[in-house]
């Protein structure tokens, strides 16, 4: 692949990664929901799960018989070697040669229906995967694949019927929402006033700011908390609301506060890892913004703790749908992989829904909706939440170089610069992650 014009100082910011076997890992973990649909034998499960690991490593297919033939043409002294070589073991068990040559070749001379049915789903799955990949760019749904691969199926190992039943295997047969918006609309109650009042209505005095935190017993709690904390350390206990906001200064208690009034939407079981994730998020973006200037700072910060706020809908447990989502990411299915498959669309477009009822400003709800494509978005603040979502290690999508260098790029921030961020001390996770 042609990555040449990639800096190197991006090929450095990634890790190690070998994308042929995420690709196969991603492979295994579709075929196996497909096979479980389709009832498949404990053996024919097991047989596919190793055929979709290791179906890029065709030279696996050699056995030592083919070895023997060949190594005379090829080498012709080996041939001394060639008896050994004939007695050994096959490289691969036969059922897993059989079936790679199957969905190599298209020919093999075994029959056995088992074998044929193991090579089709591996094959649709492997289809499947390049075909999600290339979604990854686009900006349509993920129904069309579906309609796409019934209309190829004459041509392939695969049927009509076995595209509909991975169809309903993967999608669960529905894409609702499963949290509630309802829910989302009490959790989020406090959280809607503290931005209207704080992050949108910059001058807002701290008499204000004292009788908003005032009418939440969180919001007071977690001013109180963090003043009497050991990074502030007072001589003496801080027991009001007023008294911590002149102890902490409003600059800090305007971050406090909007931190935590966002915190209830993300107490649910299973969210405590993302909320960790938007804290670490706000502070990085906010001084990724002071660095470079290449945005407002109080803006970047409220991105980063609101830019995952969709997750809240599309990683609550779904009721009938929580195995599959759970096997598909332990399976390496990167997040919104896994909700375009099920809900049509990613966490960033239902953020972005959720922000347009908190009457957010335009620009901030579209860098949310296209945190994970950024070159969707014609501003340059998706590219921010996108670089931030890299450089905290989310892995919530596709690792793409390509997509990292146009993000730098857009925004004009170095790799090194990237690398360089580091929140300053008395930051919101220290306030309040750890907590
Ligand atoms: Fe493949
Ligand atoms: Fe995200
Ligand atoms: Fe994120």
């Amino acid at each position: 692949m042609g990555l040449e014009w990639i800096p190197g100082e991006v090929k450095q910011l990634y890790p190690a990664d070998a994308p042929l076997a995420a690709h196969c890992r991603r492979v295994a973990a579709l075929a196996a929901e497909i096979a479980f649909r389709a009832s498949f034998p404990p053996g024919g499960t097991a047989l596919l799960r190793q055929a979709a690991l290791l179906h890029h490593f065709p030279p696996l297919l050699l056995d030592a018989g083919a070895l023997r033939r060949l190594l005379p043409d090829v080498l012709p002294r080996a041939g001394t070697a060639a008896p050994e070589l004939a007695s050994a073991a096959p490289l691969i068990p036969e059922d897993l040669a059989a079936v790679l040559q199957i969905l190599h070749c298209r020919f093999n001379g075994s029959a056995d229906p088992l074998l044929r049915k193991v090579a089709a789903v591996l094959q649709l799955s492997d289809m499947l995967d390049e075909q999600m990949q290339l979604l990854a760019y686009e900006d349509s749904p993920p129904d069309g694949i579906w309609a796409g691969l019934e209309e190829i199926s004459e041509f392939t190992l695969f049927d009509r019927k076995l595209v509909q039943d991975a169809r309903r295997a993967l999608t669960a047969g529905g894409s609702a929402l499963p949290g509630a918006a309802a829910d989302l609309a009490v959790e989020g109650r406090t959280a809607r006033k503290v931005f209207s009042l704080l992050a949108f209505h910059r001058d807002c005095e701290i008499r204000e700011m004292e009788k908003l935190a005032t009418s939440d017993p969180v919001l007071a709690g977690r001013l109180i908390q963090v003043a009497n904390s050991a990074l502030y350390s007072p001589g003496q206990r801080i027991a009001s609301v007023r008294q911590a906001i002149t102890y902490v200064g409003s600059d800090k208690t305007r971050k406090v506060m909007l931190a935590a009034a966002l915190e209830p939407v993300f107490s649910r079981g299973g969210m405590r890892q993302v909320w960790k994730h938007s804290l670490r998020a706000a502070q990085l973006s906010e001084a990724l913004a002071r660095a470079t200037g290449i945005m407002d700072a109080e803006e970047a910060l409220l991105l980063g703790l609101v830019h995952d706020i969709g997750r809240q809908q599309t990683q609550r447990a779904p009721a009938n749908q929580p195995s599959i989502c759970a096997r598909l990411l332990k399976g390496g299915c990167p997040l919104t992989y896994v909700e375009r498959f099920l809900f049509q669309r990613d966490h960033g477009e239902v953020g972005a829904e959720v922000l347009k009822t908190w009457e957010f400003p335009e620009h901030l709800i579209e860098a949310v909706r296209f945190h994970h494509r950024p070159e969707a978005s014609e501003a340059v603040h998706a590219a921010v939440v996108y670089l931030i979502e890299f450089w905290t290690g989310g892995e919530e999508d596709l690792p793409s170089l390509t997509r990292l260098g146009s993000a730098l790029a857009r925004t004009g921030v170095s790799g090194e610069t990237l690398m360089a961020i580091a929140p300053p001390r008395g930051s919101l996770y220290e306030l309040l992650g750890a907590a």
